[in-house]
């Protein structure tokens, strides 16, 4: 019997099996996490002809995996230059659905993917809602020949930055599927204006893109423990 979040996710998911399980002939955008892992495994189960009429473009290595057991059509992302549903999970998302993605240090291609969409469709269990969002810290993709620099100007600029170092497997930093290092920044002063702190971010260079996905309007379906609802 699955409990605590693991059920949130699963009444996530098959809310979005409801929503875009029947579609066909479509580019379908995946995002990466173990909610959305949660959602291919029960499409699957549930509507297995979804990965035979539709073909994909995935954020990461990971689901191109995962999608692969599915038997799925799997496009280059550079081959593409909008998709028609894109369905990921988040890390954090406030009540205006601003969020916070990057934990599997997919935000680059996720970015790519939720501003290219035209239907944005986010899995999140009860948890991931928060008051307020800089409460987490914002992961942000360097290159890492600037990585001195780009850790220097952050700080200059009041922020509080932290490479992401990985636990087991390997020494030393995150690497994301883009050769590229996870910084992961820690705002520490209020801030009320996240388009103006994005632009502060981006502003550096060296930094390819971040993890606060702001004014994307999605459909957010939350999965609680006895059913998932719409945010
Ligand atoms: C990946 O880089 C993130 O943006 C994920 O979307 C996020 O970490 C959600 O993962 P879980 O579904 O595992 O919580």
């Amino acid at each position: 019997m699955l409990v605590g979040t693991g059920r949130m996710k699963l009444n996530a998911s098959l809310k979005a099996i409801e929503i875009i399980g029947g579609k066909k002939n479509s580019v379908i955008g995946i995002g990466t996490g173990s909610t959305v892992n949660v959602f291919l495994e029960k499409m699957g189960e549930i509507k297995p002809d979804f990965f035979k009429d539709n073909l994909f473009v995935a954020s990461s290595i990971a689901t191109e995996l995962e999608l692969k057991k599915q038997g799925a059509t799997i496009l280059s992302l550079s081959t593409i230059d909008q998709v028609e549903y894109y369905i990921d999970g988040a890390d954090a998302i406030d009540r205006e659905k601003n969020m916070i993605k990057g934990g599997g240090a997919a935000l680059f291609r996720e970015k790519l993917l939720a501003t290219s969409t035209k239907n944005l469709i986010i899995i999140v269990d009860e948890t991931k809602i928060v008051d307020k969002i800089l409460s987490m810290p914002i992961p942000v993709e360097v290159d890492a020949l600037a990585i001195g620099i780009v850790i220097r100007k952050m700080k200059d600029n009041g922020l509080l930055p932290k490479i992401r170092g990985i636990e087991k497997g390997k020494w030393g930093p995150v690497v994301s599927d883009n050769g590229r290092i996870i910084v992961d920044v820690k705002v520490k002063d209020h801030v009320s204006d996240l388009v103006e702190l994005e632009r502060k971010i981006k502003m550096i260079p060296g930094v390819i893109e971040t993890g606060l996905f702001i004014g994307l309007s999605p459909t957010v379906i939350v999965g609680g423990m006895e059913e998932a609802y719409i945010l």
